[in-house]
C-alpha cells in the first residue's frame, strides 16, 4: 500500500505502481495518410492552420526516442495503433505497416519499458469513415476483422490493452457538438455511435482474451477502456441557481462518463442512449473490463447558460473566480482528480491506471506544480484504498492536438514542428518526473526542489 515517511512529508507510491507517459498514434507519428483526420484536417478548421503532416515523425524516429524514455527513467509508454495505416484500403491489410509496429513494441520491450497499446484513439480509414464510420451496418463486422488481423502479433509485447480511448468524445465532438470530424450535430446519429462503440468495445475485449492467453509477464490478460472524467460541479458556490446547477452537473456527468461506466458494468444501454434502439442489452459487454483507464485534466463548472453546457473541446464553459487555468483554458483542481479515482473505484471496483493526466503549459513552470498537486491527490485516493497501478503523464512530448493543432503544448518534452529537425528538448517538468520515478515518491525534496508551495497553489 501507499504510504507516507515518517512525519508525513513524503508520499510514498505502493510497491509495482509503475509511471510513464501517453501518446497517440495520428498525434506523434506522422504521415497518417490514409486517415480521416488527415482528409478532415485539409479543411482548413484546425484552430492554428496546421496538418498533422509529419506530426513527431515518431513512426521513423521510435528508437531514438525510446532511448529518451530510458535517459528520462519512464517504466511505460501508451501508445495508440493506426487502423488507416494497418488497413488503408478495406480488406487490403499492410503487412509492412504491421511488422513495423513489432518493430515499435520489441524495442520498447527490449528498453524494459512496459507498453499500455490502445486499438482504436479516434481516427479511422478513411474508406471507414466514407462508408459512414461507426454507424455503417457493418461497422462491428470490419472493427473485428481489423482487431482479429492485429492482436495476434502484438500480443507478445502489450502488458495493458485498451480497447477504445475517450469513446465519448467522438460521440459528443464527432456527432453533438460538431468539433471533431464528422462536425455533425445529430442526437440519433450520436445516440448510434454510442451504442456501435460499446459494441466495438465488447468485440475486442473478447477477441483479446480469445487470443491472448496470458500478459507477456506471464500474468493475467489485461483489458480495459480509457474514459474521460472531469470534475463536474455547479458553477455557483451557494445562491438560487445552484440547487438548478446540480442537477445539471448530474445530467453533464451522465452524458460525459457515467453513462459508458454504467453499460460496460451492466452490460445495458442506458437511457437516453438507447432510445430507439431494438433492445437494452449489448452481447459481452457486462463486465467487459479488466482495468478502467482514468484520463483526467480538469474540473468543468457547470453554469446555466447553455453555451456553458457544449463540449469542453470547444472551449465553450465558465470558470469561477480565482481558479487557475491551463493554456487551454482548463480548470486546475487537483481535488477533482482524488474524487474521479475514488467515484471509479466506488462504481466499479476494478483496478485503475491513470491513463492520462497533464496540463497544457508551453512555460513548464505550472506543470511542474500541477504534476506535484495532482500526484498528491492521487496518493490521497490510494491511500483511501482506490487500487490505482499506474500513472501515464500525458505526454510524452509536444504534439499534435487535434482541433486545436501544434499550438497547445503538453510535453514533458518541447517539440517545435516548424523545426526542420523536430529536436526533442526535456523540460525541466522531465527531470522532476525521473526523480518521482526513482524514488517512487512524491517527496518534500522534490516539492521544494522542483515546485515550492505546489500544495498551496490551487485553491480546492
Ligand atoms: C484526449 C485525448 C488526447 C489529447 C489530450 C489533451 O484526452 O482528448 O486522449 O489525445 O491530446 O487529452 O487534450
Amino acid at each position: 500500500m501507499a504510504g507516507t515517511a515518517p512525519g508525513g512529508a513524503d508520499r510514498v507510491f505502493p510497491d509495482g505502481f509503475w509511471w510513464g507517459t501517453a501518446t497517440a498514434g495520428h498525434q506523434i507519428e506522422g504521415g497518417n495518410v490514409h486517415s480521416n483526420w488527415w482528409q478532415w484536417e485539409k479543411l482548413g478548421l484546425v484552430d492554428d492552420g496546421s496538418v498533422s503532416g509529419r506530426a513527431c515523425d515518431y513512426w521513423n524516429r521510435y528508437e531514438q526516442d525510446h532511448d529518451l524514455l530510458v535517459e528520462l527513467g519512464q517504466q511505460g509508454f501508451r501508445l495508440g495503433l493506426e487502423w488507416a495505416r494497418l488497413e488503408p484500403q478495406q480488406g487490403s491489410f499492410d503487412d509492412d505497416a504491421l511488422d513495423h509496429y513489432v518493430a515499435i513494441l520489441v524495442d520498447l520491450q527490449r528498453k524494459g519499458i512496459r507498453v499500455c497499446l490502445t486499438l482504436n484513439h479516434w481516427v479511422l480509414p478513411n474508406w471507414f469513415a466514407e462508408a459512414g464510420g461507426w454507424l455503417h451496418p457493418r461497422a462491428i463486422d470490419w472493427w473485428r476483422r481489423f482487431v482479429r488481423h492485429v492482436v495476434p502479433a502484438l500480443a507478445p509485447y502489450v502488458d495493458l490493452w485498451v480497447t477504445l480511448n475517450e469513446p465519448m468524445v467522438p460521440v459528443l465532438a464527432g456527432y453533438l457538438a460538431g468539433y471533431h470530424p464528422p462536425t455533425e450535430s445529430n442526437p440519433r446519429h450520436a445516440r448510434r455511435v454510442f451504442c456501435t462503440l460499446l459494441e466495438a468495445h465488447a468485440v475486442a475485449y473478447d477477441l483479446v482474451h480469445r487470443m491472448v492467453p496470458r500478459a507477456p509477464d506471464g500474468g493475467p490478460t489485461m483489458v480495459g477502456y480509457a474514459n474521460a472524467y472531469q470534475a463536474i460541479e455547479p458553477y455557483h458556490e451557494d445562491g438560487p441557481l445552484r440547487p438548478l446547477e446540480a442537477v445539471a452537473s448530474k445530467v453533464v456527468s451522465w452524458i460525459s462518463f457515467d453513462a459508458w461506466d454504467h453499460a460496460v458494468r451492466t452490460g445495458l444501454v442506458p437511457f437516453p442512449m438507447g432510445l430507439g434502439r431494438v433492445g437494452p442489452r449489448i452481447r459481452r459487454l457486462a463486465g467487459s473490463a479488466d482495468f478502467v483507464g482514468v484520463n483526467y485534466y480538469m474540473r468543468i463548472s457547470v453554469r446555466l447558460n447553455p453555451s456553458s453546457l457544449s463540449n469542453v473541446k470547444s472551449g465553450e464553459y465558465d470558470t469561477p473566480p480565482g481558479i487557475e487555468t491551463t493554456e487551454m483554458g482548463w480548470q486546475v483542481y487537483p481535488p477533482g482528480f482524488r474524487a474521479v479515482l475514488e467515484r471509479v473505484t466506488d462504481r466499479l471496483g476494478l483496478p485503475i491506471y491513470v491513463t492520462e493526466n497533464g496540463c497544457c503549459d508551453s512555460g513548464d513552470d505550472l506543470r511542474r506544480a500541477y504534476l506535484v498537486s495532482h500526484l498528491a491527490a492521487m496518493h490521497d485516493a490510494i491511500r483511501g484504498g482506490a487500487d490505482v497501478r499506474g500513472y501515464m503523464h500525458w505526454t510524452f512530448m509536444d504534439n499534435f492536438e487535434w482541433r486545436e493543432g501544434f499550438a497547445k503544448r503538453f510535453g514533458l518534452v518541447e517539440m517545435d514542428h516548424t523545426d526542420p529537425a523536430l529536436t526533442r528538448r526535456p523540460r525541466p517538468s522531465a527531470s522532476m518526473m525521473r526523480s518521482i520515478i526513482e524514488g517512487n515518491a512524491l517527496t518534500s525534496e522534490i516539492i521544494e526542489r522542483h515546485a515550492p508551495g505546489a500544495l498551496d497553489r490551487f485553491v480546492p
